[in-house]
């Protein structure tokens, strides 16, 4: 038998070892009149040496037997124990899962995966995969490997570029995604694809983004949208099914942009719990209490939700939500706190005769509810409001972990204002196919086109992202106008697309999901560095390898490049 000493306990002649492999421990018993050498060997080993044990495999002891363990009942009488190689003090116990600073698990990944989490963690994901390429090879798809050597495809970050050392001066991207080569391949008559594609993003690094990531992409021809939510919907419910110990929502709500925010102040909502957002802006506009009457006034709105179980939060509470409020770009928070008859507030007295019954039957609060509203324009209410209900549902513990919430999010607008050029720019992608009725008004009211683009969400992410899309060329030139391309821009960056669209391009459609936050999800995970084998850290470098790193001056100049000295450059 081989492995990894795990933990050892010396009895005061006995020695107990652990001995681990990926499958488990085994444990091994030392006893120094039957093997004095090997008994010597062990108390000289270290934990993680890589040992060779043989002896006879034994019941344990009545009354010492560990039924929580697969080999709980039997264990090794160890006659020869030699050692296959040494190990170094190991930087943090293997064995314990004490929590342990993440840049040095990181640097020592190979260690930190050989913790029971992080080996459960791979393997998890390696079944998550093996399900999703079975499923989808059973409906017929084809998984297909693109480029990754390519040019720039928009999907809104910024790109990785490669040097080109047969042609100096030009450069590859690393794609953002597969999006146009799916697309092409609907060209090519592929009708339905999939790929576990690798995605390059240089881009602001959060708990679930990282520089290269994986996404599961799928494209299909002659759809349309409900066709490729059906295809997730399923495929979803049966994987976390196979693979994950979460309960999971059968049919997935289909909520629009629109509703999401209003309802739940972002387009992301965690549904494990109610708490929906209300709409006071009615009553507002006729309050008694001023600062509800000028926001509307003014164009905005008068939101609030109703926090169960917290009318008793003091002053003080009450005090740091209000600054949380105003941090996220509200005005002021207005609160009232229903007990029984009695109410706490700070605004009640400005209102008006019977204003505060309308507001509270209109929001049904009970007793112990605690009001929060926000009054101001309809964009920052909606997301200071969607920043409480997120931040109030962990405090107060509404939220059930044991359980997934999926949503699919519809209705997306397709452009929205670009601060930097006074123009628009896209809100999903450029290739999304605008809502029928709204493909005349592509040029003329950009900001009033809809996208046949949906997200799926769940508890609180954004998983995937996809559209239907544009198969024609006229409507995919007007698209580019609109963004203020230039038809040499446009014939430069997306000729091939547009004339591929005129050599009998089908209607098609798809759509990108997150694996590394599908991972997370299903494992139980904060952080999608916790299901990555070898992630970067949040400087996106790879503390292991040390990348990036300089290269010789010699390969520099094999690509035409030389650094300018001043760091500020
Ligand atoms: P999108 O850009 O929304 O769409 O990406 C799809 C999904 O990929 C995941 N994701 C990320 N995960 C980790 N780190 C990142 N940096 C990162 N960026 C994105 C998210 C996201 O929902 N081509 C389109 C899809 C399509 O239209 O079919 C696309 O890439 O879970």
């Amino acid at each position: 038998m081989q492995g990894w000493l795990h933990r050892s306990r010396d009895h005061g002649g006995l020695i107990f070892v652990d001995l681990r492999d990926r499958y488990g421990v085994t444990q091994v018993v030392l006893n120094p009149q039957r093997a004095p050498e090997a008994h010597r060997v062990i108390s000289e080993s270290r934990p993680e040496f890589v040992l060779e044990v043989e002896g006879d495999v034994a019941p344990r002891p009545p009354g010492t037997d560990n039924p929580g363990m697969p080999t709980g009942a039997v264990e090794v009488h160890a006659d020869v124990v030699s050692v296959i190689n040494p190990c170094l003090p190991v930087p943090f116990g293997i064995a314990d899962e004490a929590d342990v600073d993440e840049q040095l698990r990181l640097r020592y990944r190979y260690l930190d995966l050989r913790r029971t989490r992080m080996a459960s963690n791979l393997a998890l994901r390696h079944r998550a995969n093996k399900y999703i390429r079975d499923f989808l090879d059973a409906r017929g798809f084809l998984e297909i490997e693109t480029p990754i050597l390519v040019n720039s495809t928009p999907e809104g970050a910024r790109d990785y570029l490669v040097p080109s050392r047969l042609h100096h001066g030009e450069f590859y991207a690393l794609p953002q995604s597969p999006q146009q080569f799916k697309q092409l391949l609907m060209v090519a008559g592929t009708d339905r694809y999939f790929q576990i594609a690798r995605c390059f993003r240089d881009e602001d690094l959060r708990a679930d983004r990282q520089p290269e990531f994986t996404q599961l992409d799928l494209e299909m021809s002659f759809v349309d949208e409900e066709d490729v939510l059906a295809v997730v919907e399923e495929l979803f419910t049966s994987l976390g099914e196979a693979v994950g110990k979460h309960t999971i929502n059968r049919r997935f709500p289909r909520l629009t942009f629109a509703e999401a925010m209003e309802r739940y102040g972002t387009d992301k909502p965690d549904l494990r719990f109610a708490m929906p957002i209300i709409d006071l802006t009615d009553i507002g506009r006729a309050s008694a209490f001023e600062v509800f009457r000028a926001a509307v006034v003014e164009g905005g709105v008068v939101r609030c939700m109703s926090a169960p179980g917290s009318a008793d939060y003091s002053r003080r509470q009450l005090g740091e939500l209000e600054e949380l409020a105003k941090s996220w770009g509200a005005r002021g928070l207005a609160w009232a706190a229903f007990q029984g008859d009695e109410v706490r507030s700070s605004f009640a007295k400005n209102l008006g005769e019977g204003e505060l019954r309308a507001i509270r039957e209109r929001v049904d609060a009970t007793s112990g509810a605690l009001l929060l509203v926000v009054a101001g324009p309809a964009d920052t209410t909606a997301s200071v409001l969607g920043r409480l209900r997120a931040e109030l549902g962990r405090r107060l513990g509404l939220i059930d972990e044991s359980r997934l919430v999926f949503a699919f999010v519809t209705d997306f607008p397709y452009f929205e204002p670009d601060a930097q050029t006074g123009g628009v720019t896209f809100v999903h992608h450029p290739f999304t196919r605008p809502r029928d009725e709204d493909v005349p008004f592509i040029e003329s009211d950009p900001l009033s086109v809809r996208a046949k683009a949906y997200d799926l969400v769940c508890n609180g992410y954004e998983l995937g992202s996809g559209s239907i899309r544009i198969h024609q060329r006229a409507v995919q030139e007007a698209v580019f106008r609109a963004l203020g391309l230039s038809v040499e821009q446009t014939e430069k960056r997306f000729g091939h697309m547009l004339r591929a669209f005129e050599f009998g391009a089908p209607p098609h459609g798809g759509i990108a999901l997150g694996l590394d936050r599908v991972a997370m999800l299903l494992a139980g995970a904060q952080n999608i560095r916790e299901v990555i084998a070898f992630p970067k850290n949040q400087s996106a470098l790879d503390l292991m390898m040390q990348a990036p790193s300089a290269v010789d001056q010699d390969q520099l100049r094999e690509l035409g490049l030389s650094l300018s000295n001043d760091p500020a450059d």
